[in-house]
């Protein structure tokens, strides 16, 4: 079974690629098979984080057919175990992907012979990002501290809802559920007004997504945490999304500020390598230890109901 986990978070310049390549360096020595998946197309830079200057071959690869399975253009990494798939040389043309474009590459994904694929999305809340993002039951939502970039978190929330009740609904049904919301109602407030108005529409589709809303989880991170913090940020916004979503919520971490994340980038070294000692990385590692669990329980669950 893979695990699949998106990256995302409505701001650009958080830490999505430098968390996406440093969790998946750590999971590959623990002996998983990983992949990086660089789906920041337009803006990919994924490759520089795990130390390698270019890479030949790509994306691109697998959208002009020139190989046809996406994994004979997973390039290994000079770590044991990880592969990555950039999007480095997508053209511009390719970066704005054709919807039946960006379904091939989610399907290929899916089927990645690896146990876990991460994927690495660019910033904002276009349709790519957003069906990239739910191309798993599970994501994982990057946020920094600051208020703009909670704010960030929760409009981003709000339009992964959107396009999960757009993928349930088709083009006229979706219009007359939104013509319900207004621009101001906030993530919140939201949720359970859409979610009232498909289920008076259509008693059996309003079921169906509040069931596929519930079992949506998202996880998410706190990255470039500073001591002057409240440390208990993280578990307090857990609380109230628990509270007041549908879905499930689960804080995986703070990784703590380090001016030499900035110095290992300039250096083209893989930060967790030459900085393992610090602070920052040790919180990588205990994020890496709950998503290990993560898996082992998701692989348990799955013996069981085949039992
Ligand atoms: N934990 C951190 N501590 C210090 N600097 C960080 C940290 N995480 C990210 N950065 C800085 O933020 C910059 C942007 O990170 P990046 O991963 O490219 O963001 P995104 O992919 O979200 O656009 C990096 O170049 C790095 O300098
Ligand atoms: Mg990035």
């Amino acid at each position: 079974m893979s695990c699949i986990y998106p990256i995302g978070g409505g701001k650009g310049g958080i830490g999505k690629s430098f968390i996406a390549a440093n969790l998946g360096v750590l999971l590959a020595k623990q002996g998983n098979r990983v992949v990086l998946v660089d789906l920041d197309l337009g803006g990919a830079n994924l490759h520089t984080f795990t130390g390698m200057p270019s890479v030949k071959t790509g994306i691109e690869k697998f959208l002009d057919k020139t190989v046809i399975d996406l994994t004979q253009v997973a390039v290994p990494t000079e770590i044991n175990n990880l592969s990555i798939i950039s999007s480095v040389n997508c053209s511009m043309e390719i970066a704005n992907l054709f919807a039946a474009q960006k379904l091939k590459i989610i399907k290929a994904i899916q089927k990645l012979p690896f146990d876990y694929i991460l994927l690495d999305l660019g910033a904002g809340t276009n349709y790519n990002t957003l069906d990239f993002f739910l191309s798993s039951n599970e994501g994982i939502l990057l946020l920094t501290p600051e208020p703009t970039s909670i704010e960030n978190a929760f409009k981003f929330i709000k339009a992964v809802y959107l396009r999960k009740v757009r993928q349930i609904l088709n083009q006229r049904e979706f219009k007359s559920v939104t013509d319900c919301i207004t621009g101001n109602d906030n993530a919140i407030e939201m949720t359970a007004r859409i979610i009232d108005a498909v289920a008076e529409n259509d008693p059996e589709k309003g079921e169906l997504l509040r069931k596929q809303l519930t079992e949506y989880q998202f996880k998410f991170i706190i990255n470039q945490f500073r001591k002057t913090v409240d440390a208990k940020l993280g578990e307090k916004i857990e609380k109230v999304c628990n509270r007041y979503f549908y879905s499930k919520f689960h804080f995986l971490g703070n990784v703590c500020y380090d001016e030499r994340v900035h110095e290992s980038i300039y250096s083209k070294k893989i930060f967790i390598n030459k900085y393992s000692y610090t602070v920052s990385a040790i919180d990588l590692s205990h994020i890496v230890k709950k998503l290990e669990k993560n898996r082992l329980a998701g692989r348990l669950e799955s013996i069981g109901s085949h039992e």
